[in-house]
């Protein structure tokens, strides 16, 4: 898992090392597989070929500061983790990018070709050549405070919240009144976690009515505008959702021409899901918003959640597949998709059918990792008309052999909020077309 694992190389730095060499000096090196030798005749460096991939695929979390566990900046670092990286490209591990290629197109797509990972393999293989230091391209540059520079409004948590040390994971709700004196067009949301070792993801939904003060003040409530729900929902049906944040997730800009409409006296209800490190941990989360300014604002995007509230998954069966449909009663023009499953989820694809009969993938996910929510944008958004009809098909895993399985033995799992419930949920920001 995702955040143990990180705690357990960030916590044994030295003996991740020397497992990996340890194990490579134990093993003597495979040969090069057959399929990869006419590949060989290309002898690839660092300078010209692992720095580039490694700079567009990786380095964005693979830095200090940042989600990855340790840099894959320099030839020091790249040449030190070679025979890991081989590995975990070759098995899927890495880089966390789930998408297989559909009918659309992503926006910064950072996943790897079949042709990139033979060459992590080829190049781990030949000893790690650097090449010629002098053709190394600089590592990209990455805004320091906020990616996409200083924020329109800056809100955070009303206060910093202290999280127990042990126990299951707990959802908190925190309610944020943003300082706006008229509406405004929200055109990228980022979000800061204040503790990344504890923040597993962040979702921002709307409340247009006050309705969170009965529950900030219930039993399990925090007076200071904070309140536990069992995960998923936050209590109430909210007016709205302006997306989420997880590891990886990098902020994305509407088009031009739209934006999330946040209007005054609208509060934010910003639910977090934390981890439990072992220690007590605190946490002051911050949202970054960017208003879109333009004249030709005028799409108010929401987001659609396409769920399927009655799967039944029963205990042992490996492949349990369910579908749910969706017809839309007006034309839309979808901007991202975001598949969401919990721990037995294996698979999840989904497909918009035009009136006229014209079938096209939107995301297909054949390894699906609970750890990695990632939002899926679509290079173009696409207008899908009146009368299309969305599906989704996934599969789920409730088998004894299955890694993540969070129950022994295996019992029946049904839709809920708890982690080891499931969900089948495909969530997607669109906006009506007139
Ligand atoms: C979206 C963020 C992200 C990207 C992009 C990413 N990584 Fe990682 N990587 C992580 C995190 C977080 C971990 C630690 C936890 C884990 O293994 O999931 C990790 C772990 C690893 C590990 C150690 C695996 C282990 O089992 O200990 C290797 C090696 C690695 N990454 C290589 C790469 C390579 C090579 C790329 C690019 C091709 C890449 N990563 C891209 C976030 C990322």
């Amino acid at each position: 898992m995702k955040h143990l694992q990180n705690k357990a190389v960030l916590a044994f730095p030295p003996l991740a090392i020397a497992f990996v060499w340890g194990a490579s000096a134990l093993n003597p090196k495979p040969a090069p597989s057959p399929e990869l030798k006419p590949t060989l005749q290309k002898k690839f460096t660092y300078a010209e070929d692992i720095a580039p991939l490694l700079n567009n695929h990786c380095v964005q979390c693979h830095r200090p500061g940042e989600v990855a566990p340790f840099s894959l900046i320099g030839y020091e670092n790249a040449k030190k983790w070679s025979a890991m990286m081989a590995q975990v490209t070759e098995s899927g591990q890495m880089p966390p990018w789930k998408a297989e290629p559909a009918d659309v197109e992503y926006k910064d797509n950072f996943g790897l070709s079949d042709e990139q990972r033979k060459m992590l393999k080829a190049w781990d293989e030949a000893g790690a050549p650097r090449g010629d230091k002098s053709k190394e391209p600089a590592p990209p540059t990455f805004g320091k405070d906020w990616a996409l520079g200083k924020p329109d409004l800056l809100v955070q948590m009303p206060y910093e919240f202290e999280l127990g040390p042990e126990g299951q994971d707990e959802y908190w709700n925190f309610v944020i009144k943003p300082d706006i004196k008229e509406p405004v067009w929200v055109q990228a949301m980022d979000v800061k976690p204040g503790n990344k070792t504890v923040v597993h993801h962040v979702i921002a939904f709307t409340d247009k009515k006050g309705r969170t003060e009965k529950l900030i003040n219930g039993n399990r409530g925090d007076k200071r505008a904070g309140y536990l729900t069992t995960g998923g929902g936050v209590g109430f049906m909210p007016d709205g959702s302006m997306g989420g944040w997880a590891p990886g997730v990098a902020a994305s800009k509407l088009p031009d021409d739209a934006g999330f409409l946040l209007e005054p006296g609208t509060d934010i209800v910003l639910q977090i899901h934390y981890n439990k490190s072992g220690k007590v941990e605190k946490d002051r989360t911050q949202i970054a918003f960017y208003y879109n300014k333009s004249e030709k604002a005028e799409k108010k995007v929401d987001i659609a959640w396409i769920a399927n509230p009655l799967i039944n998954i029963k205990a042992g069966d490996s492949n349990a597949k369910f579908t749910q449909r969706f017809k839309l009663p007006a034309a839309i023009e979808i901007y991202n998709v975001m598949p969401h499953m919990h721990l037995l989820g294996r698979s999840m694809t989904a497909w918009a059918v035009l009136p006229d009969g014209k079938k096209i993938k939107l995301v297909d996910v054949q390894d699906w990792d609970f750890n990695w929510q990632l939002v899926y944008t679509l290079k173009k958004p696409m207008v899908l008309p009146r009368g299309t009809e969305l599906i989704v098909e996934a599969s789920f895993d409730n088998s004894k052999d299955n890694p993540f399985q969070p129950h022994n033995p295996p019992v029946d799992v049904r839709w809920g909020e708890e982690t080891t419930d499931e969900m089948m949920l495909l969530v997607a920001a669109y906006s009506v077309v007139k």
